[in-house]
């Protein structure tokens, strides 16, 4: 590559664009000071061209500190909410609650809750910003029969905190239970298990703090250390029927399909079960194991989907 193309390239241009950008800042700024100096009056358009550069500096500004309140940086992903995707999730919300003024109501709660959760607690809450104000905002709306919620797989416990927040502000009193190995990273069958993009380990300390940012309902929750799987575990949160359970732990196909076995058993009639990350292509086994359900006996109806959550409601 001779010096002119390697000047012209792609790389060479974000590389020098700082540089070229700062060129620019000073070029202005002494084009300023002439104009002021030699007393030449700017005519309109240039006024409107320095008011415009004014204002996009200010928005820049403005932008930075969006971005440290929203943005990917010590989370992973973005809490910035596009106007597409919200009005897609207001329909989907509205669909499966039949009311779509509480939709849009419920939504908007949940995504302030969720931001205020993750800039106060340990972690995050796992996944994208439209799945998790949809099943915010969806659970309390499906009236669930009973105040009983188990989520099998917590990360952090905060979207548990959530949870109950959500059902408090509809006037209910949520009891939570919440099964989960622990294992200080997220246990992923077939993923690697890199350390949290906040940094923060997987842990029951992180899951009680969080917890506690929800109240005396989030304090007294129970907390069984375990695999959804295994015998005791099962035993020792099976004491009671649950009006909600969400299932967000093994995300294999045949993890999915033991959880929804297991889910048939302590549903109570009418509760809704929420079933995570359905139909992401990053995890065809969860859509695969709840069709295959849905084909054979089972107390399960489908109720709908909103963004990555299906929703069931038991017979
Ligand atoms: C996607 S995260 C859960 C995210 C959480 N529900 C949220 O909304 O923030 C999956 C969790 O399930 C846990 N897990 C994996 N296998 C499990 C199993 N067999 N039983 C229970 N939890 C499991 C993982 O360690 C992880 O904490």
């Amino acid at each position: 590559m001779n010096s002119r193309s390697l000047l012209h390239s792609s790389v060479s241009r974000r590389l020098l664009r700082p540089v070229a950008d700062l060129i620019d800042q000073r070029i202005e700024r002494q084009v300023r000071s002439a104009v002021r100096r030699t007393g030449v009056r700017a005519t309109p358009a240039a006024r409107d061209a320095e008011r415009l550069v004014r204002d996009v500096e200010a928005l820049r500004h403005r932008q930075l500190t969006f971005e440290l309140l929203l943005g990917p940086g010590g989370r992973g992903v973005s809490r910035m909410v596009g106007e597409a995707s919200l009005e897609h999730l207001y329909s989907e919300v509205a669909a499966l609650s039949g009311d779509r003024g509480a939709a849009e109501r419920n939504v908007a709660a949940a995504f302030r809750l969720l931001v205020a959760l993750e800039s106060l607690g340990v972690g995050r809450i796992a996944g994208g910003t439209m799945n998790i104000c949809g099943k915010l905002g969806t659970i309390p709306l499906l009236d669930p029969p009973n105040d009983e919620i188990l989520e099998i797989g917590t990360l952090y416990g905060m979207f548990s905190a959530g949870l109950v927040r959500m059902m408090e502000r509809d006037g209910r009193s949520p009891s939570l239970t919440i099964v989960d190995p622990f294992a200080g990273v997220q246990l992923q069958p077939g993923t690697d298990q890199r350390t949290d993009p906040t940094g923060a380990p997987v842990d029951e300390h992180a899951v009680r703090t969080n917890l506690a940012l929800a109240g005396p309902a989030g304090a007294a929750a129970r907390i069984r250390r375990g695999f959804s799987e295994d015998p005791e575990t099962r035993a020792a949160v099976s004491d009671r029927g649950y009006g909600v359970i969400v299932v967000d732990g093994d995300h294999s196909a045949k993890g999915v399909a033991r959880d929804l076995e297991w889910a048939e058993e302590i549903a109570v009639p009418g509760a809704i079960v929420v079933l995570d990350d359905y139909d992401d292509p990053g995890w065809p086994g969860i859509k695969d194991a709840l069709d295959e359900r849905l084909r054979g006996k089972t107390r399960f109806t489908f109720l709908g989907k909103a963004a990555r959550s299906a929703f069931l409601r038991a017979a």
